[in-house]
């Protein structure tokens, strides 16, 4: 009896909740969000998620919703954006409105809005701008990095030769070769494959880059207001970033001792002397917290993503023998074997190009890109949505957008490929996103990617441990990230 007056109690204390609830809403700023499943006191949209299955529930919900619904996390309201169109108009069309970054709350703690990747405002304009000078100023998109990527693509096959055709997992041999290419900007150097310190730092990266991706980290990303107060693996994921930033740290100090104000070694030397110009202008966001943490950006985000997809890559291209050997078909005849890979190979070769295209749109390594803000009150297709509100650009659905690719599901290069053999754009091709936040490594990563899988093929064979039919490409987590799952493989000499 005390037990059915309680039920009672509570459940006429949560049906009044959920009407004032619903009245504030209609008064709120938020009134003329656009539509969704009706959220529940504290918990959100919760009932609607299935948890560790953030894509699929918001892809779920735009069958119902359309293209561009509402759905609260807790008490957050998050603007989803699902295909080409939607994604476009916002990132694209109304660039300045969407161009605002929100908090990631599992990595909340070790940036707490510090660093290019999550700054936003003034501070982010300055970073982004400064941080674009000086990788292009190092060579992005130049002769001088593709000269980089080339003779540490022959490092990585000195590695390949030694494993003797016997089966080996490529992780760790390609984040090595990858991370020393963004190591040579930020850092001056290269480091050796041994090097402890280095394998260390990698293993870090990779666990955490896996670790935010997990089903928890899902979870968490959703009620991190209340989540955040207990112990979990985020707080493994904080220790991580933060013995990540200690290295930092130490090698700002190191380049502060020995610094030339003439001569700029690095992106760290070149941080050091615009603090120094600018130390006396109170609005300068050059200071020591973002150059940790935007180097800390720089080197997490350009070791992951180009390791990762080189890692999908090799897995789909042994499931996906014929293409394997177009793919080398194409290099004997424009490349050969007497001359090492180049940027300028790219134009002659288009079915490559096509295939490096076509593994970064089913690899589609974030697949709900990083949340944005709007800036202002911003008026989107009729609805109306107040500054700070959270938006989630699923480049996912625009990657895999039936408009604008036939069969999205499956493996196929004549995506980006015309009937004549000739490359083809796509505009829904969007990995790196679009809009003022797009990827700011993007010229550095396709360098990589060419160069990295042409010198590889024109070398080697690929060898799976099993029947192609037999392998499974499905990711091995699919949340912040999409993580190739753990395989291992044997490169042959050709
Ligand atoms: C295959 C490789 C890569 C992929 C798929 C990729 C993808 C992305 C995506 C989806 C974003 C978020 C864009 C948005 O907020 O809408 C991003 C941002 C960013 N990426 Fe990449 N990225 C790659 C490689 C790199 C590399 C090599 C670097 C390093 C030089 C890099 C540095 C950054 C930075 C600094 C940002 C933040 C930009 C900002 O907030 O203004 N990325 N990337």
């Amino acid at each position: 009896m005390e037990l059915a007056g309680a039920i009672t109690i509570f459940l006429g204390i949560y049906v009044s909740c959920l009407l004032v609830i619903s009245a504030w809403r209609k008064q709120s700023r938020y009134r003329n969000l656009p539509p969704g499943p009706t959220p529940l006191p504290l918990i959100g949209n919760f009932l609607q998620m299935k948890v560790g299955e953030t894509l699929k529930s918001l892809e779920k919900l735009s069958e119902k919703y359309g293209p561009v619904f509402t759905v609260y996390f807790g008490s957050k309201p998050i603007v989803v954006l699902c295909g080409h169109e939607a994604v476009k108009e916002a990132l694209v069309d109304q660039a300045e409105e969407f161009s605002g970054r929100a908090h990631l709350p599992t990595v909340e703690k070790n940036f707490h809005g510090f660093g290019v990747v999550f700054a936003n405002g003034e501070r982010w304009r300055q970073l982004r701008r400064f941080s674009l000078t000086v990788l292009r100023n190092f060579g992005m998109g130049k002769k001088s990095i593709e000269e980089r990527i080339q003779e540490e693509a022959q490092f990585l096959l000195e590695t390949f030769r030694n494993t003797k055709a016997e089966p080996f997992d490529p992780t760790f041999f390609l984040s090595r070769a990858v991370s020393n290419i963004i190591c040579s900007i930020v850092f001056g150097n290269r480091f050796d494959y041994e090097d402890k310190e280095f394998l260390s730092l990698l293993q870090m990266m990779n666990e955490s880059f896996r670790e935010i991706s997990t089903p928890w980290s899902q979870f968490y990303d959703m009620y991190a207001d209340f989540l955040k107060y207990f112990p979990g693996p985020h707080m493994k994921i904080y220790y991580i970033l933060e013995d990540m930033r200690k290295f930092i740290e130490r090698r700002v100090k190191q380049n502060q001792a020995t610094l030339d104000a003439n001569s700029s070694r690095d992106f760290i030397d070149c941080f050091l002397i615009q603090m120094e110009k600018e130390k006396q202008n109170p609005s300068s966001e050059f200071n020591t917290k973002n150059l940790e943490l935007t180097t800390l950006n720089l080197f997490f985000a350009g070791t992951e993503t180009v390791s990762s997809t080189l890692r999908y890559g090799f897995l789909l291209l042994m499931k996906h023998p014929e293409v394997l050997g177009k793919m080398h078909e194409e290099i004997d005849r424009v490349i050969g074997q007497s001359r090492v890979p180049a940027i300028e190979d790219r134009s002659q070769m288009p079915y490559t190009d096509a295939v490096i295209h076509e593994i970064q749109r089913v690899s589609d390594l974030i697949p709900m890109d990083l949340p944005h803000v709007v800036t202002r009150d911003t008026q989107f297709r009729g609805y109306t949505i107040p500054q700070g509100t959270e938006i989630y650009p699923m480049l996912s659905t625009v990657l895999r957008d039936p408009s604008k690719f036939k069969n999205p599901e499956s493996f196929n290069p004549g995506n980006f490929l015309e009937e004549t053999g000739r490359f083809r754009k796509n505009d829904a091709f969007v990995p790196f996103s679009s809009g003022k936040r797009i990827c700011l490594g993007e010229a550095l990563a396709r360098m990589e990617l060419f160069l990295f899988f042409t010198t590889i093929l024109q070398s080697f064979s690929l060898k799976p441990l099993m029947a192609p039919e037999d392998i499974d490409t499905k990711p091995l987590e699919s949340g912040f990230a999409k993580i190739p799952p753990l395989y291992q493989l044997c490169v042959v000499p050709r």
